[in-house]
């Protein structure tokens, strides 16, 4: 039985800790109060520099908070995912996400000792990882492919349309990408409207190869494909411009696939974009970037391994959320990347953080006592400061916002980047001062935290760093709350309902639905609608 944080005597301390020191603490007393509150409240991790200052913590509140993190078993737990130990409870897996980026020889990791099931995947990741790089070279050296279309949703979309989109400047000039992922067919329409099957490659991305919305784009998108020129066999096959990306390989085929790259159940989807997934990358990048990509990533991994838990950048920052979450209520955070190339990145954390942790009973089942993930929410700056910031300002409610921002803006150095980087700082800066000499309608009250994290660009290196960073951050603050952050069952029952609903329709059986839904579904396939 693993300890309940809330039972733990170091909760106890944190509880009594923002009671009586830090309910009423100012940032901006904060630093009057301690000159080395900028170094003892930043730090250097690989590609990635954090600045936490300017959060309602005092060096206090990091020691009770890494107090916390040993007393709930976190090395222990961290120590087994990286033992490859079937962390992932309910579905009987482990979550070796982190061994899709480790080289052959174990690189900074060499050192640890590793069980001979993790060492034959990891020579399996490698033999696939060669093979999906050679693919997408040869894709590369294609130019009569011009358009590749990923089809996938959730992880098999997220993470490789970030990544695809954030590393534009690295990207092959003459191939487009497009992502599908809704079951609207508006989406899918609209790409099919812009691209032709002789110069389209189909990139089917599914670990399951059953999820519902991917299955009728890629049925959809093959209809298409034959309706337009191709063909089953011959010239413009469907074997020349359908790959699949799953661990299920038969249904691939069944579906007509025969080029497939596998990857394995202990990729949980969110966190997949490392493993064939990644092909879109691949292609989009080239392979020498592509490891960069995973370099970044491993070096983070290796940080949040061997680094001591008060200066481990994962580490702090999901007990930063665990303070904001559970001792001061805080119910969302903004994320806010100043950076275009970002502009995916929420939705990305979204399902990161949400599906791993929006959960109220822990690994063993027990309901979970305190208030676990946050929504996480937001938008690219310097959009959002002309939205929503003025609530992050003014309103009632303290949300925590992330601004993250490269020193270095690649292709758009000069006056942009300026700006963009001004403005982050500036509006970190509002954040925290507010304007309290003023009355009525002018004052803002300050004392709104947020986390700065710059990186030097936005090159792979750095954005596998990142990506890894809240990962691991995802796992902190699971591990604290007790909860399998691997799987996600609160998605199945929508997913079974609409299966429900639509053999009801067939039949027209309303019976022992509730009205509301039993009269939307009528009125939803009337013919004549009042
Ligand atoms: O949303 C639920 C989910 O299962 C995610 O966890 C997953 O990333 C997504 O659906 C897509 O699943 P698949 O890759 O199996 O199509």
């Amino acid at each position: 039985m693993t300890v309940l944080c809330h039972e733990t005597a170091a909760w106890k301390a944190l509880e009594r800790h923002y009671r009586e020191e830090m309910a009423e603490f100012d940032i901006v007393q904060g630093f009057a109060d301690d000159p080395g509150r900028l170094a003892a409240l930043s730090q250097q991790a690989p590609h990635v520099f954090a600045d936490l200052s300017k959060n309602r913590i005092t060096p206090r509140t990091g020691e009770l908070l890494t107090a916390l993190a040993q007393e709930c078993g976190l090395v222990e737990s961290r120590d087994r995912m990286f033992a490859g130990a079937p962390i992932n409870t309910s579905e009987g897996r482990a979550a070796m996400h982190w061994l899709l980026r480790m080289p052959r020889d174990g690189g900074l990791l060499r050192d640890r000792p590793m069980e001979a099931p993790v060492r034959t995947a990891l020579d399996a990741v490698h033999d696939t990882l060669d093979a999906m790089l050679a693919l997408a070279e040869q894709v590369r050296s294609r130019p009569e492919i011009t358009d590749i279309v990923n089809i996938g949703i959730g992880g098999s979309h997220l993470g490789p349309e970030v990544v695809v989109n954030a590393l534009e400047d690295w990207r092959s000039p003459d191939k487009r990408f497009h992502f599908v992922s809704n079951v609207d067919g508006h989406e899918l329409g609209h790409v099919l409207s812009r691209v032709r099957p002789e110069s389209t490659l189909f990139l089917v991305a599914s670990k399951s190869f059953t999820t519902a919305e991917t299955m009728l784009n890629a049925h959809s998108a093959r209809t298409w494909f034959l309706a337009n020129g191709g063909t089953l066999e011959g010239d413009c096959a469907i074997a020349d411009h359908f790959i699949a990306l799953t661990t299920n390989v038969a249904a691939a085929a069944a579906f007509g696939i025969r080029r497939t790259l596998g990857f394995w159940d202990w990729v949980g989807g969110r966190y997949s974009l490392w493993s064939a997934i990644g092909l879109p990358i691949a292609i989009a990048v080239g392979a020498t970037h592509f490891r960069a990509l995973l370099a970044g990533a491993h070096a983070m991994d290796a940080h949040f391994v061997t680094a001591p838990l008060a200066r481990n950048l994962p580490v702090r920052l999901g007990l930063l959320d665990i303070w904001y979450r559970n001792f001061h209520g805080f119910g969302s955070r903004c994320i806010a990347p100043y950076s275009h190339g970002l502009r995916r990145l929420t939705a990305y954390l979204q399902q990161l953080e949400m599906e791993s942790n929006g959960k109220q009973v822990d690994a063993q089942g027990r309901p979970v006592a305190v208030a676990t993930s946050a929504v996480v929410w937001g938008e690219p700056g310097t959009n959002g400061q002309h939205a929503f910031f003025q609530m992050l300002h003014q309103g009632p409610d303290v949300i925590p916002v992330e601004f993250i921002a490269m020193r270095d803006g690649g292709k758009y150095l000069g006056a942009h980047q300026h700006s963009l980087l001004i403005n982050a700082v500036a509006q970190a800066q509002a954040l925290m001062v507010g304007r309290r000499q003023e009355s009525s309608e002018k004052y803002c009250p300050g004392n709104r935290p947020s986390n700065f994290l710059l990186l030097q660009q936005l090159d792979p290196a750095s954005l596998g760093a990142l990506i890894a960073l809240y990962e691991h951050r995802v796992f902190v603050t699971g591990a604290i709350w007790g909860i399998n952050s691997f799987d996600q069952w609160g998605v199945e029952l929508g997913k079974n309902l609409a299966r429900d609903l639509a053999e009801r329709q067939e039949r027209g059986d309303w019976q022992d639905v509730d009205a509301s839904t039993a009269g939307l579904m009528r009125r939803l396939i009337a013919a004549d609608l009042p």
